[in-house]
């Protein structure tokens, strides 16, 4: 039986990924932090909490790491842990460098010294690209991050190259474009959407409030993007993949698409701040604009090729952006009683 550890089991991929190890006969530890109450709500929505092995685990600290990596000794190590809110990276600088870059060369050197056979998956980011060089983006493309946890994230991405051909570790980088499910964090774009419009189709009042909404993002389905994961830990050499689904996408788009589900029909007005969405039927305001959600600094466009992906692991994305956004609202609807 293989053995794998999970950093941000408690987080969406975390949770996808153990589910998909404990398919294929895995035993599946993770790590989680000491919180007051710990959130294990996404393992049990997978109905998987009772199949993994929990251990105390923060990526701040070396000596918590190098325990579970001695004591566990697992096959394969997957870091997906993370700040990983871009918005609140600006408020968090420090500590979005210390989890997200120097957390990864903390898990990366236990491993040089201590179990080096063991395979590493890092959870890079699209984000990397920022203000974008190329259109699509590759894994050739320059990186140009636009935001701390972007930032970090980098370094994180290199490191784990360096690692790799310094030492010889199996250690594989995935840059995965956005990614969502029912279970995404709630204050994230997309599930932030689906929500406040399963609310309002359930009768609540409070519009959406939103910020830029002409970001384009390239959505995908987070079950399609663990799998990748797994299968870039089962190649003979480890290297780096971009899994994306090739399609871009509006805000304003995704909140559309997810209204359609909800039966809602959007008239969209004005522009920037004064833009606002009304439903045709009630006339009732759904969408509304909040400066406060704008960043100090966007990333405009992101739309990956992953075709290295698709030749060399036979990885392709399965969930177009409109069946995501229905998929997601329903969810979201169907929770509300
Ligand atoms: P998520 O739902 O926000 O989960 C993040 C996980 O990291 C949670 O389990 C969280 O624990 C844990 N964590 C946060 N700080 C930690 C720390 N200091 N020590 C240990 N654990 C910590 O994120 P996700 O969407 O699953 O993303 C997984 C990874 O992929 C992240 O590294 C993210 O940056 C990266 N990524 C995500 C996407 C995407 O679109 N989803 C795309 C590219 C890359 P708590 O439950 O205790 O908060
Ligand atoms: N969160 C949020 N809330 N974003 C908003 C809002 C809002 O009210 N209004 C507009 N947006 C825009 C943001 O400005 C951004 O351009 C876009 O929606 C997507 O924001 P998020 O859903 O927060 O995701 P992200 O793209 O910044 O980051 C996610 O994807 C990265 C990969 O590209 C996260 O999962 C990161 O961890 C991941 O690395």
């Amino acid at each position: 039986m293989k053995k794998a550890f999970i950093t941000g089991i408690t987080g969406q991929d975390g949770a996808y990924l153990a589910k998909l190890l404990i398919e294929k006969g895995y035993e599946v530890h993770g790590g989680v932090r000491r919180i007051s109450q710990p959130i294990l709500s996404r393992l049990e929505w997978l109905g998987v909490e009772k199949d993994v092995h929990l251990h105390e685990f923060d990526l701040a600290e070396i000596n918590n790491i190098h325990r579970v990596v001695r004591e566990t000794e697992v096959d394969e190590f997957y870091n997906l842990a993370a700040q990983s809110f871009v918005g609140s990276s600006w408020n968090l600088p420090v500590y979005a460098g210390d989890v997200n870059g120097l957390g990864v060369v903390r898990i990366l050197d236990c491993l040089r010294t201590l179990a080096p056979q063991t395979r590493f998956y890092q959870a890079s980011t699209s984000e990397m690209f920022g203000l974008v060089q190329e259109v699509p983006q590759s894994e050739t493309t320059r990186l140009y991050p636009r935001s701390p946890y972007g930032v970090a994230k980098v370094y994180g991405h290199y490191i784990t190259t360096n690692y790799r051909e310094s030492f010889g570790l199996h250690a594989s980088s995935g840059i995965l474009f956005n990614h969502e499910s029912p279970l995404r964090g709630k204050e994230f774009v997309t599930r932030k959407i689906t929500m406040s419009l399963a609310k309002i189709a359930r009768g609540a009042d409070a519009p959406l409030e939103l910020g830029n909404m002409d970001a384009r993002r390239d959505w995908g389905f987070a079950g399609d993007y663990v799998k990748g994961m797994w299968q870039m830990l089962q190649q003979e050499a480890a290297d780096d993949y971009v899994l994306a689904t090739g399609v871009t996408t509006t805000i304003r788009d995704f909140v559309s698409y997810a209204a359609q589900t909800l039966n809602m029909d959007l008239e969209w007005s004005g522009s920037g701040i004064d833009e606002t969405a009304t439903e045709r039927k009630t006339g009732k305001t759904v969408v509304v604009i909040n400066e406060k959600f704008y960043r100090p600094a966007e990333v405009d466009l992101l739309i990956g090729d992953s075709s290295k992906a698709a030749k060399k692991l036979g990885w392709k994305a399965t969930v177009e952006v409109r069946e995501l956004a229905e998929m997601m609202a329903k969810s979201d609807y169907d929770a509300i009683t």
